[in-house]
């Protein structure tokens, strides 16, 4: 709409430095450090829907960080869309390689580089600035409710409290997201659907202390060596996982839609090219695009023990520690998975150690219907913008929450994310693309037009 265009054409520099002072605020959740900073980032946003137009914006305590709620009524008999996003962001360590600080943003070669730049600062304050110009246009086709969180990257624990207390209060028809990835500008695709997680901690315990390498090593089992190999085990010469039960649940898909899957345009060698790696890896008789997509995985996202400071010292460490998270697919649930981890673990663990196995946070997988109203009126904004049809993708991260949307609240969500997945999500550099964020919120409106218009 020519109002839309002319109206973000006048606020165009505004509205990017508004998301450049967000950025500046260090509002990473998992780091008590900062919980100041995830307070005043909470208030910011407030202040920045209120600004924006909306009405009864408050900043909602929980037992963590708080979640910020906003809402336009204009109309009860109309259909209301529930935008979700999350202010929270990932610790930016290790901070040396970063070009630039994380939390002093600077735009290079059209990219917006620093922590939160996609995910989700970037991606959320789309949706404010889209609302901020049907509302300043009055243009606003249908109600809108606001809730975005500050504690996403750490498990959402507390939202789904607030769900389960709020349901009069976020009675909606669908929910909107944009905190995922399309393939590119040239490519626009929408995510139907995200994979769960169960996430787990072990820690292998050897000999009561640390001893000397030389006087006891040799005699002794050091639990560093048996992790090491305790984790090599756990997938196969076919890359497969080799947990006992855990793909009995996975749903498999068709010849049909697996073809339509790898039919989306993916280059394999710039794929590597751009991760600096030589070959591919991963679960056998799969394409890359099935194992991210509709394949579960197992991964090591941390591992440490024994002496790693500077220089050099001989040790058999008293313990070793890791990090192992599963990415799931439908139909596995992840208490269940946990549990199958736990107990294999624990099966495995050779008699000269002893092993604990922590469950962190996890989520359900979720597969977004491509036949709603919601999906359709997404389709049809980003073919309004973009001038070409989004291809369906399915996503490889996770966005715990959104199967509770559906338990919780009954509703469905719709993925219309705008960042790239080499952005550089949960790395040094993140960055997010000033032209996706421009894209995003002259998109976001024709999603409320077309689902007011679609939903009659
Ligand atoms: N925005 C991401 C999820 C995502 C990214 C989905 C790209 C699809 C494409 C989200 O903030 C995230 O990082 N989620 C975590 C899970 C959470 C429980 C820590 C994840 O996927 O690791
Ligand atoms: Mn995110
Ligand atoms: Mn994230």
């Amino acid at each position: 709409m020519q109002v839309w265009k002319d109206y973000q054409a006048q606020h165009q520099a505004r509205f990017l430095e508004e998301l450049l002072e967000l950025l500046r605020i260090p509002s990473v959740s998992a780091d008590s450090r900062f919980n100041g900073d995830v307070q005043k980032c909470a208030e910011a946003v407030k202040q920045r829907l209120q600004e924006a137009g909306a009405d009864n914006v408050e900043v909602c305590p929980t037992a963590g960080h708080p979640i910020v709620y906003g809402e336009k009524i204009i109309d009860p008999s109309l259909p209301t869309v529930l935008v979700y996003g999350h202010y929270d962001v990932q610790p930016a360590d290790p901070l040396e390689l970063w070009h630039s600080g994380p939390f002093e943003p600077v735009i290079k070669d059209g990219n917006i580089y620093a922590r939160g730049s996609a995910d989700d600062k970037g991606q959320f304050y789309m949706h404010v600035k889209a609302f901020e110009t049907m509302h300043r246009t009055n243009t606003i086709p249908c109600n809108i409710k606001f809730m975005i969180e500050g504690e996403e990257e750490v498990g959402s624990a507390n939202l789904g409290i607030f769900l389960e207390q709020n349901k009069e209060k976020l009675k909606a028809n669908v929910v909107l997201i944009s905190d995922t990835s399309m393939i590119s500008l040239d490519n626009p695709s929408i995510d139907t659907g995200l994979r769960g997680l169960a996430y787990m901690e072990v820690e292998v315990t050897g000999p009561n202390r640390d001893l000397h390498s030389g006087v006891y090593g040799g005699a002794v089992a050091n639990p560093a060596t048996i992790l090491a190999k305790m984790i090599a085990s756990l997938h196969d010469e076919n890359n497969h996982v080799t947990i006992p039960g855990f793909y009995d649940k996975v749903q498999e898909l068709t010849a049909e839609e697996r073809a339509a899957l790898n039919a989306a345009p993916f280059d394999e060698e710039e794929y590597k090219k751009d991760l600096g790696i030589n070959d591919v890896w991963g679960e056998k008789g799969y394409s890359t695009i099935e194992r991210t997509g509709i394949r579960p995985t197992l991964e090591v996202n941390g591992i440490w023990g024994g002496y790693t400071g500077e220089g050099s010292k001989t040790v058999l460490p008293s313990k070793a520690f890791a990090k192992i998270s599963m990415r799931l697919v439908p139909n596995q649930d992840w208490h269940e998975i946990s549990d199958l981890f736990a107990k294999h673990f624990e099966a495995i663990a050779p008699k000269s150690v002893t092993v604990k196995v922590n469950k962190h946070h996890g989520g359900s997988p979720y597969v977004t219907p491509t036949d709603s109203v919601a999906y359709k009126a997404a389709h049809k904004a980003i073919e309004a913008t973009f001038g070409k049809e989004p291809i369906p993708v399915r996503g490889g991260g996770s966005i715990p929450i959104v199967a509770l949307f559906e338990k919780t609240l009954g509703l469905k969500t719709v993925l219309m994310g705008f960042g790239l997945d080499s952005d550089n999500l949960h790395s040094p550099n993140e960055k997010y693309g000033v032209a996706n964020y421009y894209k995003g919120i002259e998109t976001i409106p024709y999603f409320h037009q077309y689902f007011a218009e679609m939903s009659k």
